[in-house]
């Protein structure tokens, strides 16, 4: 990705479907004069994603693309995308697997933060599976997202302990603390 030149900030849309904790930390992390990137987007597949209410607040626009229809939905997108001059898309608890066709317009260009240490763990319930096979780690990651499901380049990983007392909510929130940490950075990485 070309390398940042001046005080210029690399226009990004965040994809969300839920609560939007990552959105409000990047939008804040974002702010800040020494991370490259603005969020200028906010695109969700649902409007009881509660994530939306950040784009109020923060004045970010924001759209809702139902992505039942792919190709419909894929060109909508494409078109605020376009609209808006966005270069990179992070995906934020987007709960819709994007088409190949998208994914491959915006190749290099999107990114996904995942609740595990890939590659182990991919897909959905992530901590649950983690605790039920006894890990004595687990973690997040943020990786380059391809057709592939959770298999892209990998970006930036962080590790949590796995205490005897965790449950699959104590470990969420551990993890969800670091994934904090490590989307903006993992977002600085790659822009720098
Ligand atoms: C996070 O755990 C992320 O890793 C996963 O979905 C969750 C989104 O959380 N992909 P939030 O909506 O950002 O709070």
């Amino acid at each position: 990705m070309r390398k940042l030149i001046g005080p210029k900030k690399i226009k990004t849309a965040v994809f969300i479907s839920g609560k939007g904790s990552n959105l409000k930390n990047l939008i804040q992390f974002s702010k800040l004069k020494n991370y490259p990137f603005s969020v200028d987007l906010i695109i969700s597949n649902t409007n009881q994603a509660k994530g939306l209410k950040y784009s109020k607040q923060y004045k970010i626009k924001k759209k809702i693309i139902k992505y039942d229809k792919k190709i419909k939905s894929d060109q909508k997108i494409l078109y605020f995308l376009k609209q808006k001059k966005i270069k990179l898309i992070c995906l934020a608890g987007f709960m819709k697997i994007l088409s190949n066709n998208f994914i491959k317009k915006f190749q290099g260009k999107i990114i996904n933060i995942h609740p595990s240490l890939l590659p182990k763990y991919k897909g959905l319930n992530t901590h649950f599976r983690a605790i039920k096979n006894r890990e004595k780690f687990s973690g997040c990651t943020v990786h380059y997202v391809t057709p592939k499901l959770d298999s892209g380049k990998i970006i930036l990983q962080k590790k949590v302990k796995i205490s005897s007392k965790d449950n699959h909510s104590s470990l969420a929130k551990k993890i969800l603390k670091k994934e904090h940490l490590i989307y903006p950075a993992a977002i600085k990485k790659i822009l720098s």
